[in-house]
């Protein structure tokens, strides 16, 4: 079963008030938003999912059930806030992003997010709006940027011998599924490499994905878009999962801060309790940044 991650400290933090208008930024199947529904009545969610999958998977969910008159769903990137919230009419006193992948992606996609099953390297998030593949990029950028990528986005130490590999291997044919770029990955690194905790895959797999999908540069957007459009004392909650995101959210905090336009409901990072890691190790990395619109 899917577990939102945090659940409760996302109910907590929220501070709702009645009749609150609260936007879910990454809907996914909708965790966060059913326990906001369900423990308050009266309230309205306004959901955005850039996945198309996703999104209409949410969709056939919904449509029985008693919650749906108290939520709408759009198909559509939270790089779109402002556009979105005209669209909908829809004036923000809470706003909640829970970023990066969800398990749908790593089971059911076929995109190939995951190096444990061989699916086409695909990524994106959104195949409409989205034009280069992870393929594309594995074979068409420069060993440079292919270093970037790995070294910035996977903090991958081994970069320059993958990236020697990726090299290698694509002069004889492109790197078009998951199973090929493993085995090239896996023929790159030193035997001790391959035998650790973790696959020698996870964090190239990571980094083409963040690349893919631009996911720094939407979160920055994202989260700039929704401190702009909250209601004066509304609450913006943001949950990561990678060092860097984290870091793009202390920083736009800090400068909001600073400039008299949010009020940090909690100086640092709320981590998840023991016992929900302990429950669903996804949560393990999640940080949680929280602000209010002064
Ligand atoms: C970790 S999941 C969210 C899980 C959800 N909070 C729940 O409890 O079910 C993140 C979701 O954000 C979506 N996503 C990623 N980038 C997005 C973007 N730029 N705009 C909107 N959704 C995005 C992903 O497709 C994924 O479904």
């Amino acid at each position: 079963m899917h577990r939102s991650v945090m659940l409760d400290e996302v109910i907590e933090y929220l501070n709702i008030k009645p009749r609150a208008k609260i936007i879910d930024a990454t809907l996914n199947g909708g965790g966060h938003a059913q326990g906001i529904l369900e423990k308050y009545p009266d309230v309205k969610i306004l959901g955005i999912e850039w996945d198309p999958d996703i999104f209409q998977e949410f969709q056939s969910a919904i449509r029985n059930s008693e919650l749906a008159n108290r939520i709408v769903a759009v198909n559509e990137s939270y790089t779109e806030l402002k556009k979105i919230i005209e669209e909908q009419d829809f004036q923000p006193d809470g706003i909640i992003f829970d970023l990066g992948v969800s398990s749908m992606h790593y089971e059911r996609s076929g995109r190939g997010f995951t190096f444990m099953k061989d699916e086409p390297l695909d990524m994106r998030f959104n195949p409409q709006s989205v034009s280069q593949t992870a393929a594309d990029i594995v074979n068409s950028s420069s060993p440079e940027e292919l270093e970037r990528i790995l070294n910035e986005y996977g903090e991958e130490k081994l970069s320059p011998q993958i990236v020697k590999g990726i090299i290698q291997a694509r002069k004889e044919k492109p790197i078009i599924n998951t199973s090929e770029l493993v085995e090239v990955i896996e023929n790159s690194v030193p035997g001790w490499y391959r035998h650790k905790k973790i696959h020698p895959a996870t964090k190239t797999f990571q980094a083409l994905r963040i690349a893919v999908n631009n996911e720094l540069d939407n979160v920055e957007k994202g989260v700039l878009a929704a401190i702009d459009v909250l209601n004066s004392g509304g609450r913006l909650i943001v949950i990561s999962f990678h060092g860097l995101e984290d870091k793009i959210v202390r920083e736009i905090f800090k400068h909001k801060a600073k400039e008299g336009i949010v009020r940090r409901v909690i100086g640092g990072t709320v981590k998840p309790r023991w016992e929900e890691v302990r429950q669903n190790p996804r949560a393990r990395s999640a940080k949680m940044k929280i602000v209010e619109k002064i």
